[in-house]
């Protein structure tokens, strides 16, 4: 096993595979961790707009922030509010019209965009996946371009296919219809990191599937950015999967950046009526759904856990533990950490002390006389 928990796979042929210009030189044998030696990039946005001909209005308007590498990011707005424009701005799909990207301290305007896309994955909403090409062809479309050898793509495409989550024996020389929408997600993925990318951009990508296959491919999407750790750029306009995903969030509105912090920074301290607002600050229950249990608990006290108290883990939601705390009908919860260990107590006063946003702010909310302030 290498060392993220991927077999080594020996290498092997694909039927009908490409005879692409590199040589044949290398065993074929490569896994996602020996391929993935690219890092991840930093990305900065200095003073950013982009204002389409014939526009009232800037699509991306002032915008100024950075992306730590290896940072999972969300941005999250309405519709209309300038996310899939400020994301093909930095695969240049469309240049700013003032303002700068750079990654890597090296403004983006200078590289050659084949160049610069080569290293960027790109996810977008209905896979855009080849529908005339086979499952595997379509996962080797960077790696071809780039002249790789037929038995290194062979290699990367299953080993790419198992990441994923789709067993290559089943799925290689399928075509894109014959997949769910899941599926085709998945191939989308697989093929955005074929190359190694140092940086991934996804649009809204599980924007059209059912609620379960969208909450089991985010899963699968924290689980291989916890693992390749590549710079990630994620569109959205649900909150929950924001939330779900983000080591940052940025709010957008009117193509401005109206906050940028932590999931729980957003939900806990909006920045103003319409962050409040767009995370259910009116609405206690979907409020606490989106705080974890370690935030409201109180610590143990010196006796430890009172005995026969039901447990909930730290990272348990707070509308599930209220949930368990009334089912139970007791007066308190014990909240244990990932091994099992009691760590704090859990009543519904504590949870309380956490169901409204500051108080000024929930009562405009409340009142429906909120205003934006920023
Ligand atoms: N290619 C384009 N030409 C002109 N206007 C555009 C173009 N793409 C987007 N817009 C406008 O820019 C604004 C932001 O759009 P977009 O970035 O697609 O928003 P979001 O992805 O947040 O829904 C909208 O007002 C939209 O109508
Ligand atoms: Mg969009």
């Amino acid at each position: 096993m290498t060392p993220g928990g991927l077999p080594a796979l020996p290498p092997r042929r694909i039927a009908e595979a490409p005879a692409p210009g590199g040589s044949d030189e290398t065993d074929g044998r490569c896994s996602i961790e020996t391929e993935s030696r690219g890092g991840a990039s930093a990305i900065a946005f200095e003073h950013v707009s982009k204002v389409f001909s014939g526009a009232a209005r800037p699509a991306v308007d002032d915008v100024s922030l950075t992306v730590a590498p290896g940072e999972f990011v969300v941005l999250l707005g309405p519709s209309g509010c300038g996310k899939t424009t400020l994301l093909k701005l930095v695969n240049r799909l469309y240049e700013p019209t003032s303002g700068r990207i750079a990654i890597d301290g090296r403004p983006i305007a200078d590289q050659p965009a084949p160049q610069l896309r080569r290293r960027i994955g790109y996810v977008i909403q209905q896979a855009g996946l080849f529908p005339h090409y086979r499952v595997w062809e379509n996962v080797a479309t960077v790696p071809r371009l780039l002249g790789w050898d037929k038995r290194r793509i062979a290699t990367r495409v299953d080993d790419l296919l198992e990441l994923v989550g789709l067993p290559p024996a089943e799925y290689r020389m399928r075509y894109p219809m014959q997949l769910s929408g899941g599926e085709q997600q998945r191939v989308g993925l697989a093929r955005a990191l074929a190359a190694d990318p140092t940086m991934v951009l996804m649009d809204e990508p599980f924007g059209a599937l059912d609620a379960i296959t969208r909450t089991r491919l985010q899963d699968e999407v924290r689980r291989i950015h916890r693992q390749l750790r590549q710079t990630t750029l994620f569109v959205t306009h649900d909150i929950e999967e924001a939330v779900r995903l983000a080591d940052r969030i940025v709010v957008m509105r009117t193509g401005r950046v109206v906050q940028y912090d932590t999931p729980l920074a957003i939900v806990l301290d909006p920045a103003d009526a319409f962050v409040a607002d767009l995370v259910g600050a009116d609405d206690v229950l979907r409020r606490l759904s989106l705080i974890p249990a370690a935030t409201a608990m109180r610590p143990l006290g010196p006796g430890g856990p009172r005995p026969d108290t039901p447990t909930v883990t730290m990272r348990s939601d707070l509308r599930a533990d209220l949930s368990q705390l009334l089912a139970d009908d007791v007066p308190a919860l014990t909240v244990v950490d990932d091994d099992g260990r009691p760590v704090g107590t859990l009543d519904l006063a504590a949870i309380q002390a956490v169901s409204t946003p500051n108080a000024e702010l929930a009562d405009d909310v409340a009142a429906g006389t909120a205003r934006p302030t920023r």
